[in-house]
């Protein structure tokens, strides 16, 4: 099965896609996790990235189709995907449609987290990741059980994104609904869009993600 989650800034997408890796084995192809892996690493695509990124701005249509294509032929074809922060435009739409006929494969949910965006500066601004493992926590919202240690993998050291502070989270959101949110028609026409309330406790997202999943 192959899923897009979509949702603006902080509506919760990387934390459902992590659930879903781990409790259904499926693959999270996150843009905005392979751009800041290609920014630390300093790579050709990283360097290109970097200041539209902490900008809040979106990065080129071509380079993330191209590191999702090439994401794609690393998996094997009984995989399946969770795309989490692509498509981000109409370009990017159509650019996964050929990505996908072209290794066989289709597109079976797209779900929309439906979240009031006065409340994500406050999510998006309290989130911070465990920097071994990539656990994601909240200053209020989910704090490790045991002060300073990650739950997931016992490390100590934790970090918080560049792009997390509030000017650069209301460009973000700005994109969003300028460039992101008018693509949903496109899955709309196909009837494989279904909307979930993003601003339940992150459990009863899951459980209602797991509704449309297993429907
Ligand atoms: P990206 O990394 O994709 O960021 P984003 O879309 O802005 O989304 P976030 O990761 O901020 O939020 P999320 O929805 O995953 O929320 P999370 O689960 O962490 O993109 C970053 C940048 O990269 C872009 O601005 C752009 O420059 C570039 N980029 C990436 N993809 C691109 C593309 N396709 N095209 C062009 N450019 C691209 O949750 C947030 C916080 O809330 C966490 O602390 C979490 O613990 C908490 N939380 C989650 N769910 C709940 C809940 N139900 N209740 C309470 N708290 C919750």
């Amino acid at each position: 099965m192959n899923i897009i989650l979509l949702g603006p800034p902080g509506a919760g997408k990387g934390t459902q896609a992590q659930r879903l890796v781990d409790e259904r084995g499926m693959k999270q192809l996150s843009t905005g996790d392979m751009l800041r892996a290609a920014v630390k690493a300093g790579t050709p695509i990283g360097l290109k990235a970097k200041a539209v990124m902490e900008a809040g701005e979106l990065v080129s249509d071509e380079i993330v189709s191209g590191i999702i294509g090439d994401a794609l032929d690393e998996l094997s074809p009984e995989t399946g995907i969770i795309f989490d922060g692509y498509p981000r435009t109409a370009a990017q739409a159509e650019s996964l449609d050929e990505i996908l006929e072209a290794r066989g494969r289709s597109l079976h949910h797209v779900i929309e987290l439906e979240v009031n965006e006065d409340a994500l500066v406050d999510r998006i601004t309290g989130r911070f990741t465990c920097a071994n493992c990539g656990e994601g926590y909240h200053d209020r919202y989910k704090l490790p059980a045991k002060e300073g240690v990650c739950d997931k993998c016992g490390s100590t050291e934790f970090k918080r994104r560049p792009d997390d502070n509030e000017e650069t989270v209301r460009t973000r959101m700005a994109e969003y609904r300028a460039k992101t949110a008018p693509i949903l028609p496109i899955y709309e026409a196909r009837s494989i869009v279904s909307r979930v309330d993003g601003m339940a406790s992150m459990d009863a997202v899951a459980g209602q993600i797991a509704d449309v999943l297993n429907g």
